[in-house]
């Protein structure tokens, strides 16, 4: 059966390291939404591999595709591709020629949006240009990496393009679209890639009867639908577009992945966020630090009341959870249980207004005891009594069971139930 690999919070829930695991058995791995805003890391044998676009199933040679519903920055993918040549032998990328690219007004949008925004109000993005490219392939602007075969189309497209968008970027003292340069990048980026661009049609072909693993970019709670808008990102992040992004009409099995505890990086609402020594600890201790942006990641206690949410809107069949082992030696361990005595069933997840005003006491958690250091990772039965004890109880809140435990962040430091 097809899986996917979905983030239930809000990103960095640990997608890139699961997928490595899991793509043993799969024959392709596909990116369905965003783009290079996403930051995943995977350390196998003591050597990390920080990837952005290209799936994390790159690493064991898998056959690998960015489908329609990602947005590629082409210096990005060129880079990050540059990389994955060097680093592993013969690797195999297709990307959807249906593709929407991200150009350099699009960064530059990005970094104006924020700009206009007041202090609290901005969304503290990657600065990539998500949200702008989406804005164009929503406002049938977007130059598609079909387009790249024709310098007509493209400067067509950009002539549009620039009549939109330069009376906007003067005005903010950026400078303005130099169509011929764009031109030129574009037309020796496609030289470079040219070999890797299919169409659906192709990937239909090629694929059928394969076993297809999709991965998950950022989390549920920053879908652009079901997520606390406006911080959230401007893609469905959640499992029900992978049709869509992939153009494959596949089922899958959806494996909802979490941390131990919650952290979000950018603004935006955080009800179990925590502001003491706690939140400190767990941030330096879990090396909470954003792969993309380098900035520090707001820690918080596992917040199941979300939990549940964003496995009802993934339809999670089975989850995975990570990064216990960095509460390891806290004295006492807390998860979310409700917000002001609400259960997720009341609340409008969507609504950041509403969840910014929640201000959770302690009837709104449970608390846990320390498991200490774990010594033995060959299965679960010989974890720690405590940690059993703590992993049961998100089972039955969720009333999903957890198949998977990452204690560390090595491909081996994994259990399997
Ligand atoms: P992603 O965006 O969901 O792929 O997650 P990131 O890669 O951005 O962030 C997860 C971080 O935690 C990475 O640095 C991983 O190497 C690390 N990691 C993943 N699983 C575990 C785990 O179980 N324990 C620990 N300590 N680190 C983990
Ligand atoms: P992975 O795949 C964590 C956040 C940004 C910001 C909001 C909007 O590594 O889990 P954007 O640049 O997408 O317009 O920013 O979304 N964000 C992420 N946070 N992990 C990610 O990806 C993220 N991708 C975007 O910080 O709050
Ligand atoms: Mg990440």
């Amino acid at each position: 059966m097809n899986k996917a690999v979905i983030g239930l919070q809000w990103g960095d829930e640990g997608k890139g390291k699961i997928v490595d695991y899991l793509s043993e058995e799969f024959d392709l791995v596909v990116r369905y939404q965003g783009g290079n805003n996403a930051g995943h890391t995977v350390i196998v044998d003591g050597t990390t591999y920080k990837l952005n676009l290209i799936p994390s199933g790159i690493i064991r040679g898998k056959v690998c595709y960015l489908g329609q519903g990602v947005v590629l920055d082409p210096i990005h993918f060129y880079n990050e591709y540059g990389q994955i040549i060097k680093t592993i032998e013969s690797p195999k990328i297709f990307l959807s020629s249906n593709i929407s690219l991200i150009l350099e007004y699009h960064k530059q949008l990005d970094k104006i949006n924020e700009l206009i925004l007041k202090n609290e109000k901005k969304i503290g993005t990657t600065s990539k240009g998500i949200g702008p490219a989406y804005q164009d392939k929503v406002g049938r602007k977007s130059i598609k990496l079909y387009d790249l075969k024709s310098k007509n189309i493209i400067e067509e497209k950009l002539e549009t393009i620039k009549k939109f968008y330069d009376p906007i970027l003067e005005s903010f003292d950026e400078s303005k679209i130099n169509i011929d340069k764009t031109i030129q990048d574009l037309l020796s980026f496609y030289e470079s890639v040219k070999e890797l661009i299919v169409d659906n049609s192709f990937i239909k072909k090629e694929f059928k009867n394969k076993k297809i693993l999709f991965e998950g970019a950022q989390g549920a709670l920053l879908d652009l639908d079901h997520g606390s808008y406006p911080f959230v990102t401007s893609s469905n992040t959640v499992s029900s577009n992978i049709v869509i992004g992939s153009a494959m009409q596949v089922d899958y099995k959806t494996v909802g992945i979490f941390k131990a505890y919650a952290t979000r990086v950018g603004n935006g609402p955080f009800p179990s966020e925590l502001f003491d020594n706690v939140g400190d600890y767990i941030a330096e201790k879990g090396v909470e630090i954003g792969t993309v942006t380098k900035r520090k990641r707001r820690c918080g206690w596992l917040d199941l009341v979300s939990l549940k949410y964003s496995c009802e809107i993934n339809r999670v069949d089975e989850l995975c959870i990570t990064k216990a082992d960095v509460l390891n030696n806290l004295s006492e361990i807390k998860v979310c249980k409700s917000y002001n005595s609400k259960k997720y069933e009341e609340v409008n997840f969507s609504d950041s207004v509403i969840l910014e005003s929640l201000s959770l006491d302690d009837n709104d958690f449970e608390s846990f005891s320390s498991w200490g250091e774990i010594k033995d990772l060959s299965n679960f039965e010989n974890l720690p009594e405590n940690l059993k004890k703590f992993i049961s109880y998100i089972e039955e809140y969720l009333s999903i069971p957890i198949k998977i435990i990452s204690l560390g962040p090595e491909r081996n430091q994994t259990i399997i139930r």
